[in-house]
């Protein structure tokens, strides 16, 4: 019993730090789930399959999730609204896609790509051994 307690806590300490600080180790791997995500978003679009469409979009919300607090405590302020944009553009599309209206599906994604591709020409930096760093 004590033990299940202590392992209930121990979830909870960790849960609760992972909210408060994502670190750069956390951005990398939301990073690397967006990338898999948009390849996900593009494809279902492209055939045209909604369900897959809205449950990208959602696990790509979880991926924004927590992205603005991590630039917001950087002082980097374009980065944070970018951030709060993408989420708010994910949520939109989540919702245009399992309501079936296309036109607002290419809207929304239009606005999440468009948070990826300035937020990366800002403060993405590609290392020499191909991977990145923030600038
Ligand atoms: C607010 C800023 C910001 C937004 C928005 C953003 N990124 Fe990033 N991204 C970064 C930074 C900074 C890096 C480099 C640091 C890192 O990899 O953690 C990066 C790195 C990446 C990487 C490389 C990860 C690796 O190390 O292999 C991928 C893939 C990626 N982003 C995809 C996306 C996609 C797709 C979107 C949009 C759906 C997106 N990002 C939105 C800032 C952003």
């Amino acid at each position: 019993m004590k033990k299940m307690v202590a392992a209930g806590l121990l979830g909870a300490l960790m849960g609760a730090s992972l909210l408060l600080a994502l670190d750069e180790q956390g951005l990398t791997a939301k990073m690397k789930a967006a990338g898999g995500h948009m390849g996900g978003l593009r494809k279902a679009m492209e055939a045209n399959a909604a369900a897959d469409v809205a449950a990208h979009a959602k696990a790509m919300a979880e991926a924004y999730e927590g992205m603005e607090g991590f630039f917001a405590a950087r002082h980097m302020a374009d980065a944070a609204k970018w951030s709060s944009e993408g989420l708010a553009a994910s949520n939109e599309l989540a919702s245009a896609a399992q309501g079936g209206n296309s036109e607002a599906v290419h809207t929304a994604m239009g606005k999440l790509g468009a948070t990826c591709k300035q937020c990366h020409a800002a403060h993405r930096e590609k290392l020499a051994d191909g991977s990145y760093k923030i600038k």
